[in-house]
């Protein structure tokens, strides 16, 4: 039996098979902590014209070729459409292109461009327009630019005769499984991927996704499923997904606040505790997290609800701490909105640290909150200290009480 022979199609609708890949092991997705791994999804439409919609990432191109040959005689594949140029759902196209040997390759303009930079294949995709509709002999499928979400190359597309639209990495999320319907895997799973996944990839470009929202309200478009290339297809109350993205968007903050840290031999551990005992006594939820214990893109899944961040951090070397430095790049790309925060840390002698954490926390847009540049202790924090820490935690959430989702 050849490897390929172990993948099978799985019937999404009428028309449509789902014949990606899932990446059980892989842990990293450009910086991503994916936890529970990933899926690459593509989709294969079953018209008179058979229809490849995306591809994968390289390394799983025999899975997803070994799941089209499930369903139907490669050969017949015609068209393909790649939504979304990023490697992965790209990264196999060309091998992909070799095996099926498709009529035509469709990319919106910016996505022809993005194909021919990653790789050498000029002249053989055919640009799409914003709402063209490709044929595929008995049915339709229109293509949607998504300028920025993720790319500025990204399309979705939409298959009137199944209601079904393919969403690409919209409605998504970093989740390996054996189920490929939402509405089989556990809720609270659910919610915590779809969240990170948000967080981490779509939070800058929110206005974006508000517009998309509109606009496919706009269109009144019948959907009965949405098919995203990653994680679980939603094919059951979609308002479950929708909503949250609706939320998400927002950024509405909550009576929540995440404080973290690192720190070299424990004060700023102290720090951060004692202000975590000051917004508990407030009233405010608080997740402490420490940068060597957690990674960046577990601290942002838990930002995104949050109305508060505190960062910490001991000096070292006349700065701050290498961990935080990391976390407050990543952050200040994400440009959250809506939240208020502060810096603390201790220090020996110089002592540049807590600055540096509030400049760019300020550079981030979070507003700052407590006396500049933030709460310091030297070497280890007395008691005077330690009650400035909790009287901080104690301002925040005054500030925080009364916010809400
Ligand atoms: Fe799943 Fe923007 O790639």
């Amino acid at each position: 039996m050849k490897e390929t022979e172990s993948f099978k199609a799985v019937k999404v609708s009428e028309h449509v098979y789902w014949v990606g890949a899932i990446d059980w092991t892989g842990r990293d997705f450009h910086g991503y902590l994916t936890q529970r791994g990933t899926t690459y999804n593509a989709y294969l439409v079953m018209a008179d014209k058979v229809t490849l919609i995306d591809t994968v990432k390289a390394p799983f191109a025999g899975e997803m070729l070994g799941r089209i040959a499930s369903v139907v005689d490669p050969a017949s594949v015609r068209y393909i459409i790649s939504n979304h140029s990023e490697l992965d759902h790209t990264g196999c196209l060309p091998q992909a292109m070799a095996a099926l040997a498709p009529e035509k390759v469709f990319a919106s303009p910016n996505g022809v461009r993005a194909l021919n930079a990653h790789f050498d294949l000029p002249g053989q995709i055919t640009p799409v327009k914003d709402g063209e509709a490709i044929e595929l002999g008995n049915m339709q499928l229109t293509c949607l630019e998504t300028k920025m979400l993720h790319w500025p190359d990204s399309m979705i597309s939409y298959l009137a005769a199944d209601e079904l639209l393919f969403s690409q990495d919209g409605f998504g999320m970093h989740l390996a499984t054996s189920e490929r319907f939402a509405d089989e895997v556990d809720e609270s799973i659910l919610e915590y991927e779809a969240g990170k996944y948000y967080a981490n990839i779509l939070l800058p470009l929110s206005g974006y996704v508000t517009k998309l929202l509109e606009r496919v309200a706009k269109l009144n478009l019948p959907i009965k499923t949405i098919a995203p290339d990653h994680g679980p297809i939603w094919r059951r109350n979609l308002n479950w997904i929708l909503d949250r993205y609706a939320r998400y968007a927002r950024q509405q903050p909550t009576n929540k606040a995440v404080v973290v840290y690192d720190t070299m031999w424990g004060s700023t551990d102290l720090m951060a505790r004692a202000i975590a005992g000051g917004l508990a006594a407030g009233g405010t939820h608080v997740k402490l997290m420490k940068m060597r214990s957690d990674d960046r893109s577990s601290v942002v899944a838990e930002l995104l609800d949050a109305g508060a961040v505190l960062v910490g951090s001991p000096t070292i070397n006349n700065g701050m701490f290498p961990t935080m430095a990391d976390l407050l790049c990543y952050l200040r790309g994400l440009k959250p909105m809506n939240k208020i925060g502060a810096a603390f840390g201790s220090f020996g002698w110089s002592g540049e640290a807590v600055g540096q954490v509030r400049a760019e926390l300020e550079a981030a847009g979070v507003e700052m909150v407590g006396e500049q540049p933030g709460v310091r202790a030297k070497f280890v924090p007395d008691a005077t200290a330690l009650a400035d820490c909790r009287e901080l935690g104690r301002k925040i959430s005054e500030r925080l009480a009364g916010t809400q989702a």
